[in-house]
């Protein structure tokens, strides 16, 4: 889809509740962020070192009434501003996404303002086009997060080829419990990138898995292993652990495998343009890393700023604008979908 052009500008007020961030942002023509309010409640699932869903969906409804006030204050707008209501419907946790979805079924019914359910993953990867304006497809995209790590080949808008994706735990899922083990807490990966800083990478050797059937999976369970057995080991050995080289080493594992299967696949679907997204997209190794490898093999690289790296409704406003332009429309039968996969509708 080339040069789109619409007569009139899209304003889009989006909403995303799929795990542990509240949050709604009017988006203009998908790459003009009017306003993006993140309510994150990190803080309250961080004493039982993850996310539960159950304190999650009640704390969603508490908050998303106020959140969504905020985004359209901010914006400087009212509901009868804006042309639709784009809504997270999946992947996620299921009481979380009921909350969105439910919220923006009730706004639009009230006003009457389409109603459009977004992939959150679709989300992650239109995060991209906020502040890459010049950014169009087709391109291939590392989705690395908290519940996924997919290698994606973005066909066009709203096009997706997914080409490799993890056979066990997600990268960012990894990230956290490494971080559990050593003792750093939840989330783990922000505090892995960190201490990372103060340790030497190549201190330790752990594996690098290669899944045979396919070149383009990952495969993370084997690694977070490896650093739990060097854990034990050093222990029954009565040897102090230097946690700032656990984490860097491990890290490293992680971004070394992230990196050679995007650039292969880059290379091998022959594409120039390579983008990063989800919240292990904020690592500072990680893009440090893509950015030296992409600039060496001549690949573009784009990445967001972390604050759309990480669950926010700008990224479902930006990815809603061109299913808008498309036509798309949902109904009020629009339910929440747990596992629902990229490009299903
Ligand atoms: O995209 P996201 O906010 O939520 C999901 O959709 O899952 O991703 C959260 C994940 C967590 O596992 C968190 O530890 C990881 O992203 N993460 C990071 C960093 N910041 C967040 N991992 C590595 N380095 C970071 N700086
Ligand atoms: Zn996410």
């Amino acid at each position: 889809m080339e040069n789109i052009k619409v007569e009139k500008d899209v304003c889009l007020l989006a909403i995303e509740s799929s795990c542990d961030e509240t949050a709604a942002a009017v988006v203009k023509n998908g790459r003009e962020v009017l306003s993006n309010v993140i309510y994150s409640q990190i803080a309250l699932h961080t004493e039982y070192g993850g996310v539960v869903p159950e304190i999650a969906s009640r704390k969603h409804i508490e908050k998303i009434n106020q959140v969504i006030r905020q985004a359209l204050s901010d914006a400087g707008k009212s509901l009868q501003d804006l042309d639709g209501i784009a809504v997270t419907y999946g992947p996620g946790l299921v009481g979380a996404l009921l909350v969105g979805v439910s919220e923006a079924k009730a706004i639009s019914f009230a006003t009457g303002l389409p109603l459009l359910g977004i992939h959150h993953i679709e989300g992650h990867i239109s995060a991209n086009y906020i502040e890459n304006k010049e950014l169009e497809p087709p391109f291939v995209c590392l989705v690395a997060s908290g519940g996924h790590s997919h290698l994606v080949v973005v066909k066009d808008y709203g096009e997706y080829e997914i080409i490799g994706r993890t056979r066990d735990d997600a990268a960012g899922e990894a990230f956290d419990k490494v971080a559990r083990a050593i003792g750093l807490g939840y989330p783990g990966g922000p505090k892995i990138d960190k201490l990372s800083k103060e340790g030497n990478p190549d201190a330790i050797a752990f594996p690098r898995a290669k899944v045979n059937e396919n070149e383009y999976d990952f495969s993370f369970s084997g690694l977070k292993s490896a650093v739990l057995n060097y854990l034990n080991g050093c222990q029954m050995k009565g040897e102090e652990v230097n946690r700032a080289d656990v984490a860097a080493s491990f890290q490293k594992a992680v971004i070394d495998v992230l990196v050679e299967h995007s650039i292969h696949a880059v290379k091998q679907f022959g594409y120039d343009k390579f983008a990063i997204a989800g919240g292990v997209a904020s690592n500072s190794s990680l893009r440090k890393a893509f950015e030296e490898r992409c600039a060496s093999e001549g690949i573009q690289f784009y990445h967001p700023s972390p604050i759309y790296c990480t669950d926010n409704a700008a990224m479902i406003g930006a990815a809603g604008y061109y299913e808008f332009i498309k036509g798309v429309r949902s109904g009020y039968d629009l339910n929440a979908v747990p596992g629902l996969k990229l490009g299903e509708r």
